[in-house]
């Protein structure tokens, strides 16, 4: 026989990705995700859906759950998803995530758990305090990304290890069960113009749902006002605005707030520049508060105007559900056949 490598997963491209129902979302939410979203719906078959699973590794308000679910929801509609075009669903509407989760329970071993970091982060000193269900996070995330063969995941930077680990969990599965190219080795899509949105107080820190200081961020649901003032209040320095992006250099500010202002006129900074170009912020910020109330507050608006009457969300998720659950039922029932399961 001759050496050869195995051939390539010949299964369909997929784009899936997930977002959890805890806290608002944010401009950095918005720029790093849900715009890419809205993109790619239309070039690749689609998935997203809202991560209630997920939320209750720390304890949720059960009156409150299903309207942060819902709130998630609406953004996604606000931004662009079209539910005809893309599949929008909540996770707890398809139970295969949960069940597919335990066999990948066994599939991944301690070792690589115990190196992920964004547990470490979040569990800080006092883990034997956690639940178990935040240790084994980012296997159900395998999970949800799996039951659909995704191929393509786009999150945020601090989820590439994540996807690492996805990606070994498919590849062992594959191995362990003698199924070659079974599940595919999904890629993070990371890259774009808001990788990396800092906070407006700190352009060394990512803007962030947990972040206390609410000026530090610009939530989906501000409204004109609340904007406008966020981005009058952010931090910057006393200088004039440089001509290139060199300038830019040890200025983190400064560049978060021409960054903020690329992505959201889908212009390079480079064009920033070349307009704004010896500018103070007294000069700018008020253009970038112009632009981002163009921007975000007609998404406020219609996040409002979904959640003043949450049966439209909730057909849309209903329906979502069902053709999620139509996909991974299948992959999950052959996943029980391969591991030898009674009622496989
Ligand atoms: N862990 C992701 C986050 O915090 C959310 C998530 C859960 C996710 N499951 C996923 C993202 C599957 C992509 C694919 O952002």
């Amino acid at each position: 026989m001759t050496d050869q490598a195995p051939a390539p997963y010949a299964g369909p491209e997929r784009v899936l990705s997930g977002v959890q129902p805890t806290g608002d979302l944010h401009l950095g939410n918005y720029l790093g995700a849900l715009v890419k979203f809205a993109r790619l719906q239309h070039e690749i078959p689609t998935f997203i859906f809202v991560a209630d699973l997920h939320a209750i590794t720390a304890w949720q308000d059960p009156a409150k759950l299903k309207n942060q679910v819902r709130e998630i929801a609406a953004a996604y509609l606000a931004t662009g998803l079209d539910p005809k075009v893309a599949t929008i669903f909540a996770q707890s509407a398809v139970p295969e995530h949960a069940e597919l989760a335990w066999v990948f329970n066994c599939v991944a071993r301690l070792g690589w758990l115990d190196r992920m970091t964004q547990f470490k982060d979040k569990a800080g000193k006092h883990k034997e305090r956690e639940s178990v269900g935040l240790y084994t996070y980012p296997v159900l995330q395998a999970a949800d990304i799996l039951a659909y063969k995704a191929t393509k995941v786009p999150v945020g930077d601090d989820q590439k290890q994540h996807l690492e680990l996805t990606r070994d969990i498919a590849q062992k599965f594959n191995n362990d069960f003698s199924a070659p190219n079974f599940f595919p080795l999904p890629e993070p899509l990371t890259q774009g113009p808001g990788a990396r949105v800092m906070s407006l107080r700190d352009g060394t820190a990512k803007m962030s749902k947990s972040d206390p200081s609410d000026n530090s961020r610009i939530n989906l649901t501000d409204d004109a006002d609340a904007i406008a003032q966020k981005v009058r209040k952010a931090r910057t320095d006393p200088d004039p605005l440089p001509e290139t992006a060199e300038g830019l250099e040890g200025r983190a500010e400064a560049r978060n707030l021409v960054a903020i202002y690329a992505a959201l006129a889908g212009v390079t900074e480079a064009q920033v520049l070349a307009e704004y170009a010896g500018q103070g912020f007294g000069a700018f910020k008020p253009k970038l508060a112009d632009l981002a109330v163009s921007v975000m507050g007609p998404i406020g608006g219609e996040m409002r105007r979904l959640l003043a009457d949450p049966a439209e969300i909730d057909r849309i998720l209903t329906d979502g559900g069902q053709r999620a659950r139509a996909l991974a039922a299948p992959t999950v029932a052959e996943v029980k056949k391969l591991v030898g399961y009674w009622a496989g």
